[in-house]
């Protein structure tokens, strides 16, 4: 296929407005899958189907004959739909031409319609507005349309109402990729340049990379390098799905396929690397940048026999998940574990899903924490360190830690919402400690955009269930990196007779503290069990103490013989025992229920 023949596209949605069911029309109506199949196809794994979340980019070639009687080659590429991982996003928009902006008609925009539609912008797509879902009762295509073109600035003619699910109008869709979308162009040397927008895992085969190739061409034999691996390595194979795995001769520019070489470590493997032929040197195509871990939980098994089939499963689960960074953890209370970075709490969730699609319930996993950026004073010289784990966190009201400053870091949230609820987002966020940017309804619809900064760290935890009910579930919330701001921020911990524990200290806003105490401390009385003598519960900010409560001793009759000893002791048998952890597990812990459940 000649580059003018070829159409690379994505289908941006926000979640659950169709991406999938288009997706599997397209191919259904080129007879890329087959009639019957009802499977939605490009979401391959187990637990986005189990949650409806598709999480990696996946790709498919159509061969379509369009009505000018030529037969075209269209690429889809799936882009996955969540701001946690707006990076993989703006990869995969990188290796587009165009998109198709699809806006459910039963919910019209959402946040993330929004924010996916701002990374295809800054990725210079051209884009198709489909209305989907017109065959259900309350559709309302009109307003949706006019909401579109008020949002976006799309011409209103220029929306194609379909069903995804009935195949309506989807022909158009068709045949509008092909007369509306643009093809694939370079302009420059013809040396190879292939940009790796995904890559996976595969036992037998090492890494495979999905590529776009942008100029040139790359064929099995080949000797190529990875610019940001800075290794080289041989092509063993080239090809493209359609949408099983089909291998050909040579990738071309323009095209989309997979490349698998000999690399067999997936550290090599980076999403956004530029692909070049050995003896042909490029530079390496623009936006590459590292992932970064936003959010940390710690893991520990609940049994500590359990610890290496824990790390095993971790390994293997990262492999095919390079964006998850793995550290050993340990701690007093909970024994061996890791503490591990995600992108996001979404990307956190499906991690801790597939780890408990394992284990069931035998992990612990640790409340969500953020990287914080704490800035010492050393001699003249400020040094900065990133800590994501409170039990290393300094105490910063003591002087002789010569802590300087403490910064957080922030997102920019866009909250899409029908304007009755403005008010209870309003207040939502000053709760959250949000500053308002931004407020503006839209004309000829009910819906405002709220637009907030927000510390990270106070979303990560009951933000985005909270958002949901007081919205009756029709606020829509979407966020990107915000960078770091200074912030008055303290160590909490929990001490029980006077000793912390380490697994339960907290950083929260110096304004926060008592409060947050008063309601750890509380909450622990509740739990704890009792002990022979009283347990002084209490919560410090360094060595004030800023919240107290008292667990009474049992009465000696009860006790004898059941308990005993001294309470160190006791604490150590406690922790060593399932019923010990389980019940950290409730505290310390993200709740069974899947939710960030802290307080
Ligand atoms: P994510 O992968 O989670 O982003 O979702 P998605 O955007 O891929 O949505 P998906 O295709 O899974 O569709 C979500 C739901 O909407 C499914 O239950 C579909 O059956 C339904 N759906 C999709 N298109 C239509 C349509 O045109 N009409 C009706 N009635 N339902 C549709």
């Amino acid at each position: 296929f000649p580059p003018e023949r070829i159409r690379n596209l994505s289908i941006i949605a926000h979640i659950d407005h169709g991406k999938s069911t288009l997706a599997d029309r397209l191919l259904q109506m080129t007879d890329t899958l087959p009639q019957e199949a009802n499977a939605q196809f490009l979401d391959k794994l187990k637990v986005e189907r189990e949650r409806g979340i598709t999480v990696k980019a996946q790709t498919v070639s159509i061969i379509h004959t369009h009505t000018d009687g030529n037969k075209y080659l269209i690429n889809l590429i799936d882009t996955p739909g969540h701001v946690d991982f707006s990076y993989e996003v703006s990869r995969s928009l990188g290796a587009c031409e165009g998109g198709l902006l699809l806006v459910d008609c039963t919910q019209g925009i959402q946040a993330q319609t929004l924010s996916v539609f701002h990374h295809a912008v800054d990725a210079n797509l051209k884009l198709l507005p489909v209305i989907n879902k017109v065959d259900l009762q309350h559709a309302s295509p009109e307003e949706t349309k006019e909401q579109i073109a008020q949002t976006f600035g799309l011409p209103i003619e220029d929306c194609m109402p379909i069903s995804a699910k009935s195949g309506l109008g989807v022909d158009t869709v068709l045949r509008q990729i092909v007369d509306g979308l643009p093809p694939p162009k370079w302009d420059g040397d013809g040396k190879l340049r292939a940009l790796v927008f995904d890559t996976f895992y595969d036992r037998f085969r090492g890494v495979v990379s999905l590529v776009r190739i942008k100029s040139g061409s790359v064929k099995k034999g080949d000797k190529v390098r990875f610019l940001q691996a800075g290794k080289k390595y041989e092509v063993l194979e080239v090809g493209i799905y359609n949408p099983e795995e089909v291998s050909v001769g040579a990738l071309k520019e323009g095209q989309v396929g997979y490349l698998i070489c000999n690399m067999k470590n997936s550290e090599e493997a980076h999403i956004g690397d530029t692909v070049c032929l050995l003896n042909e040197p490029t530079d390496p195509l623009p936006g590459f940048q590292p992932m970064k871990a936003m959010v940390y939980a710690g893991v520990f098994p609940m049994d500590n026999s359990d610890f290496p089939q824990l790390e095993e499963s971790i390994e293997r689960l990262t492999l095919n998940d390079r964006s998850v960074s793995v550290e050993r953890e340990s701690s007093a209370a909970l024994g061996q574990g890791f503490r591990l970075g995600f992108l996001g709490t979404l990307h956190m969730d499906v991690f801790r899903q597939r780890l408990e699609d394992e284990y069931s319930s035998n992990v612990i996993i640790t409340a969500p924490t953020v990287p914080y950026k704490v800035v010492y004073q050393r001699g003249k010289q400020q040094v900065e360190e990133f800590i994501s784990n409170p039990a290393d966190f300094p105490d910063t009201t003591d002087t002789r830690n010569r802590v300087s400053y403490v910064e957080e870091p922030m997102v920019n949230a866009t909250i899409f919402v029908p304007t009755e609820y403005v008010g209870a987002m309003m207040e939502l966020c000053a709760k959250y400690r949000g500053i308002q940017d931004e407020y503006k309804f839209l004309d000829n619809t009910d819906r405002a955009i709220l637009k907030y900064r927000l510390p990270l760290a106070e979303i990560v935890t009951d933000f985005f269930s909270e958002l949901k009910s007081s919205s009756s579930g029709f606020a829509s919330f979407d966020y990107e990196e915000g960078g770091y701001e200074r912030s008055n921020l303290v160590k909490l911990n929990m001490l029980l007779n006077q000793k912390p524990v380490d697994a339960l200290a907290l950083i929260v806003h110096k304004d926060a503290a008592q409060f947050i105490g008063r309601q750890w401390v509380k909450k622990l009385k509740d739990v704890l069990p009792r002990q022979l003598f009283e347990l002084a519960i209490q919560a410090s900010i360094g060595n004030k103490v800023v919240a107290r409560e008292s667990l009474s001793a049992m009465r000696k009759d009860v006790t004898a013989g059941l308990y005993g000893g001294h309470y160190e002791r006791k604490m150590k048998h406690l922790n060593k025992q399932k019923e010990g952890k389980k019940r950290l597990k409730r505290l310390a812990g993200v709740g069974d229920d899947g939710v960030q459940n802290v307080l």
